[in-house]
């Protein structure tokens, strides 16, 4: 009983150490399997990553506010994003790193 407590304090410590290394990393992976599909080149009126034009009024509107639309769905005068980018089984938590991605290259 005693090891299981040392051992899950170790995962847990390790864990948070970590986390934000780890939720960067598989910002980009997502990107890269998901959300590419449109906004490496623009497909369907996405705003491609690394257009600072296209993103400035977008960061604008908040880091909340894309985080929600990446998530929800969002549907403007460019086109319609899915929700999660038609992959609706990934976390949110996901979702909000592949978008933080996607910002941090465009900005
Ligand atoms: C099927 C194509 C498609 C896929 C896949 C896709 N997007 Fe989009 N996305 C769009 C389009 C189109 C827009 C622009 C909508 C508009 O402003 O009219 C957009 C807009 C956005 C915006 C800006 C929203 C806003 O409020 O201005 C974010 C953030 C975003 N996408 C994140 C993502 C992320 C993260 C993924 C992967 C999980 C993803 N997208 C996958 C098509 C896509």
């Amino acid at each position: 009983m005693k090891k299981t407590v040392i051992a899950f304090a170790g995962v847990a410590m390790f864990g948070f150490g970590a986390a934000h290394a780890a939720d960067a990393a598989k910002g980009e992976e997502i990107y890269k399997q998901v959300c590419f599909a449109c906004h490496d080149a623009g497909v369907a009126g996405a705003p491609k990553i690394g257009d600072k034009a296209a993103w400035e009024p977008r960061i604008a509107k908040g880091m909340d506010t894309l985080h929600k639309h990446a998530i929800e769905g969002f549907t403007g005068d460019a086109g319609a994003m899915p929700p999660k980018g038609g992959r609706t089984d990934l976390s949110d938590e996901a979702v909000m790193s592949a978008v933080d991605y996607l910002v941090g290259k465009s900005k």
